[in-house]
């Protein structure tokens, strides 16, 4: 089975190989940490030992209950925030016909997301979308009382039980919570909701491989063994006592942080619009666990060749502060053959007969030299084809690499005390009970 490949050799136009040397061992001892649980955050490495991150018993559970739910409906709806939404939704989206919507039936249901913003529009018009479809509800959320998920599983729950009643609707509701603690849990026990666990040590950003991930994974179709099975593979090349050219996470973790001594910013770049939302995950696995302490590369990401139309001018010329991680599938699922044509007004008979894939192959070879003649570094990454098992295996290389990078760094990758500060002046604003004091201050504040 051919694996992962990442590729740093353009990077070294900008970084100097001494000093790539010379952080190795740092990240030798960082991956050693992630094991030995001996550096901060070390309460939420339950991703680490990806062999073990759920039981047997657990994912036959998962695939028990997400076949049952298959045969009934056309749409499940996950609803969920941040890491109890990003990496079901970037997985589905990978995998997923990029025209699911139009081919909705039962035993091929589409996943649908709620609870990940606050848009008015967008629930209403969600709950539109659904009212005539054989539905359920995935209900995700580790603390239990988040306040973009609870608003929507609120609304969503008042409108699956007036469809279906109490009964039917708790049969068709499946809660991933905290095993005791939370409202969520809860709600869960006293209505009879099926359950699936968040465990304590597996925080939300890491928690794909968890039921948070593997259920809807599962009820939209796909192999979560599979998913796992490439996680494991990779865990295995990165294992604590490996050595650094056996461990491609670390190769990751220490040449973005020799690139972060003068650029900023690291740009995820895919030539396949499918993986949008895998870079939508890769951002907050990498700006919750590196933003803090005034520290850390800011994650942005591009869809190629769309954004050449749009970013590609800035990335080209403007400052320089990017560097590029480009994500390369090297054989699409399907294949399409540009046709000639009599009258050839286009000029484009010079590729008749060729793959749209040789197109975007071109596209991206020839943006990596414009790029690197611009000044932009590059570290490519390419996976043989997008599928469940190599999906798995990115998730576990960029997860161990955020581990890794994050110490090396010196900050602690597996907290978010940042994300608290927009809640406190939002519940303040909102007159929350118990937040009387900030209601108060925050009200003067605005006057002044
Ligand atoms: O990574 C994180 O911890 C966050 O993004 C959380 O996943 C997000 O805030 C949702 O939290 P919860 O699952 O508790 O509802």
């Amino acid at each position: 089975m051919k694996n992962l490949t990442l590729d740093i050799t353009k990077a070294f136009n900008f970084v100097s190989k001494d000093e790539y040397n010379a952080l190795q061992t740092k990240a030798l001892e960082s991956n050693a940490a992630l094991y030995d649980k001996n550096l901060p955050g070390n309460d939420f490495l339950g991703w680490v030992d990806v062999k073990n991150i759920i039981s047997e018993e657990e994912l036959s559970e998962i695939e028990k209950k997400a076949a049952q739910l298959r045969e009934k409906i056309e749409v499940l709806v996950v609803i969920g925030i941040g890491g109890s939404y990003l990496g079901a939704k970037a997985v589905i989206e990978a995998l997923s016909n990029s025209f699911a919507q139009m081919n909705v039936k039962k035993g091929n249901p589409i996943v649908l997301f709620a609870g990940q913003n606050i848009g008015e529009d967008y629930i209403s018009e969600l709950m539109d979308a659904i009212a005539d479809k054989s539905y359920a509800l995935c209900v995700i959320s580790k603390s239990g009382t988040t306040t973009e998920p609870a608003i929507a599983f609120r609304l969503l729950k008042a409108k699956i039980e007036e469809k279906y009643g109490k009964k039917e609707a708790a049969d068709r509701i499946v809660a991933i919570t905290d095993k005791s603690r939370g409202a969520l849990r809860t709600l869960a026990n006293s209505e009879g909701y099926k359950t699936f666990v968040i465990g304590d040590s597996v925080g939300g950003r890491f928690s794909v491989l968890t039921p948070v991930g593997l259920f809807p994974i599962a009820v939209a179709g796909f192999d979560i063994r599979q998913l796992l099975q490439g996680a494991y593979s990779v865990e295995e090349m990165t294992q604590k006592g490996k050595s650094f050219e056996e461990n491609i996470s670390a190769h990751y973790a220490v040449v973005r942080n020799l690139l972060y001594k003068k650029y900023s910013t690291e740009i995820l770049v895919n030539f396949h619009p499918k993986l949008h939302y895998f870079s939508e995950w890769w951002k907050q696995l990498y700006g919750e666990s590196e933003g803090k302490d005034g520290k850390g590369i800011f994650p942005a990401s591009v869809d190629f060749t769309s954004d050449l139309h749009s970013m590609g001018q800035y990335i080209q010329e403007g400052v320089r502060l990017m560097y590029e991680t480009v994500i390369s599938i090297a054989e699409p699922d399907k294949k399409v053959e540009i046709p000639s044509d009599a009258q050839n007004l286009d000029q484009l008979n010079f590729l008749a007969g060729k793959r749209v894939d040789f197109v975007n192959k071109q596209a991206e070879l020839g943006t990596q030299l414009a790029h690197l003649d611009g000044g932009v570094p590059q570290i490519r990454i390419e996976i043989p084809k997008l599928n469940e098992y190599y999906l798995g295996q990115m998730i576990y290389f960029f997860e161990k690499a955020c581990g890794i990078s994050g110490y090396i760094l010196g900050v602690n990758p597996f907290n978010q005390p940042g994300v608290e500060a927009y809640k406190k002046n939002m519940f303040a604003l909102l007159d929350k009970p118990g937040y009387e004091d900030a209601s108060k201050a925050i009200r003067e504040r605005l006057a002044k």
